[in-house]
């Protein structure tokens, strides 16, 4: 038989997170530190609203956009963060904030357009879009400037094929968040390059202490050059559910909402409902950041005891990004292991791209007693290195 795949899937792999989760999956007694999302259930309330809304007949097809009640919604959410959009022409419902991503991705991209993201960045950024025939043109960000992208990192390598900035701010993996004054430089370079910004807002409300997140998309001149991307995944812990949404361009918008005709039809009806219910709760978002907070504060202060081990505060998301490079392995041996002696799962840095080198990624989404046990695995394996 021939084959009959494309170029683009032929060059589909499994992610390198995926690949950890498989290794660990034959093991006694794992604490897993590796996967990105809320270890809570989601709010009990909110899933009575999606239970109830299936149980009143609403299990049919939605508008392709999302229902216009929840669109009502996002928008006055948005609105309270200074971002005003039509409802009915500006905001579109996806399915989780990745099902946004790459429906901007499909209707933006022309084969050979350069998309920057910065680098480390979550690993799925770079394989979206050369599936999807675009170059993606990594951006590094250092440890020494709390790994945010600057204004000047990106321009040095904007080239006339640039079209796309990809933003993710609270980031993942390094937990860092732009400040205002970073933003506004960044804006100013998009708007003299004549660029579009994917502003990644999926972890919006967890920013912990003083730091606020501030969409770029706020900024002057910014609203019709950002698609602002945002989810229910990490805010409300409905990863399961599928539920994100898109804001922005009404262009842009507008062809995203054609094509999720043709892809997926709408979201999830029950999902749909569940996320108004969500909105109208916005503490519990709080509650669970505070939570976060907590964890991020025990996971700093066990590693920063770690000798060999650098580790900034992260200022928002769930993920530290913790330097390895005074222990004497990479960062693949690090997280290979530190699995097969201490049981714990970490992502080496390497996996969010080239710059993450001589880094492990380690998510706080976990419980204290957990997390505090990992730290316990970690301290044990590095003073087997000395
Ligand atoms: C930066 C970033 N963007 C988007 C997503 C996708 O989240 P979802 O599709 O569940 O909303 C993730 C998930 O880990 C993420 O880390």
């Amino acid at each position: 038989m021939k084959n009959y795949l494309n170029k683009q899937s032929m060059a589909l792999q499994q992610g390198a997170i995926r690949a950890m989760f498989d290794k660990a999956a034959g093991m006694s007694d794992v604490i897993n530190l590796g996967i990105g999302e809320p270890d809570m259930t989601t709010p009990t309330v909110i899933i009575e609203a999606g239970m109830k809304a299936l149980m009143d007949g609403h299990t049919h097809y939605t508008p392709n956009a999302g229902i216009l009640e929840l669109r009502e919604s996002v928008a006055g959410d948005l609105n309270k963060r200074g971002l005003k959009y039509d409802p009915r022409t500006e905001i579109m419902m996806t399915t989780g904030g990745m099902g946004g991503l790459v429906l901007s991705l499909m209707v933006m991209l022309e084969p050979g357009d350069e998309v920057l993201i910065q680098d480390p960045q979550w690993l799925n950024y770079f394989a979206q879009v050369k599936f999807f025939g675009g170059i993606p043109v990594p951006v590094p960000v250092k440890e020494e400037n709390g790994f945010a992208i600057t204004a000047e990192a990106i321009e040095a390598r904007i080239t006339d094929r640039t079209k796309v900035l990809m933003l993710n701010s609270p980031n993942n993996p390094t937990g860092a968040v732009l400040d205002l004054d970073e933003l506004k430089r960044i804006a100013e370079v998009v708007r003299r390059h004549d660029l579009i910004v994917l502003s990644d807002e999926v972890y919006s409300t967890i920013v912990y202490d003083d730091t606020r997140h501030i969409s770029i998309a706020t900024l002057e001149g910014m609203r019709d050059r950002t698609v602002v991307i945002n989810s229910f995944s990490k805010s409300y812990a409905m990863t399961g559910w599928r539920i994100g949404y898109a804001a922005g361009n009404q262009q842009i918008i507008d062809k995203m909402i054609r094509l999720q005709e043709n892809v997926v039809a709408c979201v999830n009806s029950g999902a749909q409902y569940a996320a108004i219910e969500a909105l109208k709760r916005p503490e519990l978002a709080s509650e669970m950041t505070e939570l976060y907070r907590k964890r991020r504060n025990l996971v700093v202060d066990g590693l920063q005891s770690i000798n060999g081990i650098s580790c900034l505060k992260p200022k928002g998301s769930f993920y530290v990004f913790a330097g390895i490079s005074g222990i004497g392995v990479d960062d693949v041996t690090f997280a290979n292991e530190l699995l097969e002696q201490q049981h714990a799962v970490v992502i080496p840095g390497s996996a969010f791209g080239e710059h993450g080198k001589s880094f492990v990624r380690i998510c706080y989404a976990n419980s204290e007693e957990n997390l505090s046990r990992a730290i316990e695995r970690i301290s044990r394996y590095v003073a087997g290195k000395r």
